[in-house]
């Protein structure tokens, strides 16, 4: 049986929210964003651990709030320091699973954003679905908006094909072995400047197969974002 991890990177401070905690933190109708997001994978039975990576300040409030609020699902959930960038935390998150299960040669990472709590169990089962067959999976939806390239920030260089475009979102899911070894094979510059963690894959030409998203799969980025999903969250969560 392959085993299934998920890895939801939940390290960032959230800059451009301006609140005063990690927006991961904020309600979100009765309950913090990240809890929301965490459950939608603690509580799928194919999936065998969920692991968070929060800034390690966070740490000890982040249990405190699992206690509280998922004590069915305490066991299965292990919390540990993330990174500086969102990749950091991807990899402490593996090395965290190695250290605590073992590794196993099919062994998956579905990677999320805390951040996405209207992530379906229909997305996170094409997620599995494909990363057992392919390797290398990111989910994304067409982008419905016309997009400029711009190389001076002021004038328009050119029109992409609307067509050929999509909005990646998460999950990005891996078979842990592969992603690993492509990373290694990054060049330093590579590791500092591939933000997404798709973008290991591609680069070394190793493709990475789509997952269907969804419109409603938003990231709370700002406070406008935030608006947003207070609506959503009254229908979805
Ligand atoms: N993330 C992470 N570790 C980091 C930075 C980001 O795990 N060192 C996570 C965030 O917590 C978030 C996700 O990656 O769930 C997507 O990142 P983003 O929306 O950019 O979050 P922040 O970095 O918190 O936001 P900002 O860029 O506004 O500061």
């Amino acid at each position: 049986m392959t085993r299934v991890f998920a890895g939801i990177a939940a390290g960032g401070t959230g800059s451009r929210m301006g609140a005063d905690i990690p927006k991961q933190f904020l309600p979100l109708k009765d309950r913090p964003i990240l809890i929301h997001t965490t459950e939608k994978f603690a509580s799928l039975d194919g999936i065998d651990a969920v692991f968070i990576g929060v800034h390690k300040d966070w740490i000890s409030y982040t249990e405190d709030l699992i206690c509280s609020f998922l004590p069915a699902y305490r066991e299965k959930i292990f919390i540990i320091p993330g990174g500086d960038d969102r990749n950091e935390t991807v990899f402490r998150i593996i090395d965290a699973i190695e250290e605590r299960f073992g590794s196993e040669a099919e062994d998956i990472i579905l990677t999320h954003d805390a951040v996405r709590p209207f992530v379906t169990d229909e997305i996170i089962a094409d997620n599995i679905r494909l990363a057992k067959e392919f390797g290398a999976v990111g989910t994304a939806v067409k982008t419905v908006d016309t997009v400029y390239d711009s190389a001076d920030g002021e004038t328009v260089t050119c029109v992409p094909d609307r067509s050929r475009l999509y909005q990646a979102q998460t999950p990005q899911t891996f078979r842990i072995g592969l992603l690993k070894e492509l990373y290694a094979r990054l060049t330093p510059y590579q590791k500092v400047h591939l933000t997404d963690t798709c973008s290991i894959c591609s680069v070394r030409d190793y493709p990475v197969h789509m997952a269907a998203g969804s419109y409603l799969n938003i990231k709370i980025t700002t406070p406008e974002d935030l608006k947003i999903a207070e609506t959503l969250a009254r229908e979805l969560l």
